[in-house]
């Protein structure tokens, strides 16, 4: 071997070497704790239950139904196999026209029928993972950057920087408003941005937003679309969460509907990223979806689609789902009504062991507020209690750290990608944990108590004073007399 290519380093590309790709955060390690024990509800009761996974299994009974019913859309059976040929040998960028058909009425039934997509502006991609890359790719160079409201999906990381060069800068958003995308916050990224001698090209919204679950204002939007007019920038919108938005109030509002009212807006700088990973929940199928209402940019999506295909096997069957509309009215409203249960069960059943969580409608999570358990307000105590849920609680739940909030306590929790006794299983776990928790805070007060009086304070508080008091050296001091934080046993 010659002695330059002895270091790896230098054998291989940059990219091959470095860690671009983001696979040491905590939300990829939740993941291999989970793979090194799964939860089954026989073989390993105890294992870990995989909470950090945003997938949507609950409607796979009216998928199922419908293939049945339905042999020919499968161009593997004795019923469709007479279409294996032409499918197996068209490979046009394009698309099957029906594909795209199919595709944008879908997007307009999940907005509710108040919008029109034009199929010739739909460009596949390899999941929303390929259609963030390709964006990403058509609207900016290398060193370019895309303001992002945090917390944001982990992922965006990976897609929108890792092969393309471009950065992300943080727009900062705060528990203390339900992390408002505020106007004040997008002007003070964006002039930092400008002092760092960084070209903002776009703003990436997530609508409904991984990991808060929830949804933007119709205020909110507007005031997102005028200020990427004011500073000329582009507007990417990932509304891959669209169909799951509860049916009571607040209503899911589409970019697509706010640039059909009354407002100024430059068409060319809007843009929708889509995917049936979610809504359908088909991430396997790796059918996402670039959006642009910008020509050229569709142009050149679709040129780079040639690198994310959706096989035609798939687009064949999810046309013929698709373009069935007594199915998809049906599977749309079963699905929301079954995603809205669930949610409601799951939130009842925190409410009940004592957490809270985000109001929100939207989701396949919800953004769970444990601030309370940490010793202290620091992402080192964030992870520390993130160790003990995953490796004592065994729930892989995913830390808000890992989506960039700036707030240590959050954690994004994942409720339909099981089956209700599943979720049962966690809910109890969840409970006893607290149970604990509060059982070992009343010993901590009752020792507190004691060592008060063998000192022999002649401290008059209240009794609510001292639970104050207690709580503060509790949560807030690391260097307290009374043992660590009995919240988080202070194990690594
Ligand atoms: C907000 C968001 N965008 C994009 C993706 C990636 O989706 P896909 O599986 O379609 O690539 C995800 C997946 O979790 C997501 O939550």
């Amino acid at each position: 071997m010659a002695a330059q290519f002895r270091d790896q380093d230098q054998l291989l590309s940059k990219m091959a070497t470095g860690n671009g790709h983001g696979e040491d955060s905590p939300y990829f390690d939740g993941w291999k704790a989970y793979d090194k024990d799964p939860y089954h509800p026989t073989k390993r009761p105890n294992g870990v239950i995989q909470m950090g996974l945003a997938e949507n299994q609950l409607c796979f009974d009216l998928i199922q139904e419908w293939l049945m019913k339905n042999p020919e859309a499968s161009i593997c059976t004795p019923d469709g196999v007479e279409n294996f040929n032409g499918r197996a040998l068209f490979q046009d960028y394009h698309g099957l026209p029906e594909f795209r058909e199919a595709i944008a009425k879908f997007m307009g039934k999940v907005r509710g029928g108040r919008v029109k997509f034009n199929p010739d502006r739909i460009v596949m991609s390899g999941g929303a993972t390929g259609a963030s890359e390709t964006m990403a790719f058509c609207l900016a160079e290398p060193g370019d950057a895309f303001l992002v409201p945090t917390p944001y999906y982990a992922g965006y990381d990976r897609d929108l920087r890792w092969r393309t060069g471009v950065q992300l800068v943080h727009v900062v958003c705060e528990s203390c408003n339900n992390f408002k995308i505020t106007k004040s916050a997008l002007e003070a990224a964006y002039e930092n941005a400008k002092e760092d001698n960084i070209r903002v090209k776009g703003l990436l919204i997530t609508n409904p937003s991984n990991p808060l679950g929830n949804i933007l204002d119709r205020e909110t939007l507007k005031g997102i679309v005028s200020f990427i007019n004011e500073k000329n920038i582009h507007l990417v919108c990932d509304e891959i969460y669209a169909a799951t938005v509860s049916t009571n109030q607040p209503n899911f509002i589409s970019v697509s509907e706010v640039i059909e009212e009354d407002i100024e807006c430059n068409r060319d700088l809007i843009h929708i990223i889509y995917s049936l990973s979610k809504d359908m929940g088909f991430p396997g199928f790796r059918v996402g979806i670039v959006y642009s209402y910008n020509d050229a940019v569709v142009n050149c999506a679709r040129k780079m689609s040639s690198f994310g295909l959706v096989s035609t096997q798939t687009q064949h069957l999810i046309a013929s789902m698709l373009s069935d509309d007594e199915f998809v009215d049906r599977f749309l409203a079963k699905s929301k009504e079954r995603i809205e249960t669930r949610r409601k069960v799951f939130i009842q059943g925190l409410a009940r062991a004592g957490i809270s969580c985000l109001d929100g409608n939207a989701g396949l999570f919800v953004w769970m507020d444990l601030r309370i358990l940490l010793k202290d307000r620091s992402f080192e105590a964030e992870m520390e209690l993130w160790k003990v849920i995953i490796n004592e609680v065994k729930l892989n739940v995913s830390p808000g750290s890992s989506f960039h909030c700036l707030e240590p306590g959050w954690f994004r929790v994942c409720f339909a990608n099981m089956d209700h006794n599943t979720m049962e299983v966690a809910l109890s776990r969840i409970k006893t944990f607290m149970h604990q928790i509060k059982d070992q805070n009343r010993e901590v007060k009752e020792l507190a108590k004691k060592t008060c009086r063998q000192n022999s304070l002649k401290l008059s508080l209240s009794r609510r004073r001292v639970d104050d008091f207690l709580m503060s050296q509790i949560s807030m001091s690391p260097h307290s007399p009374i043992p660590q934080s009995p919240l988080v046993p202070a194990r690594t």
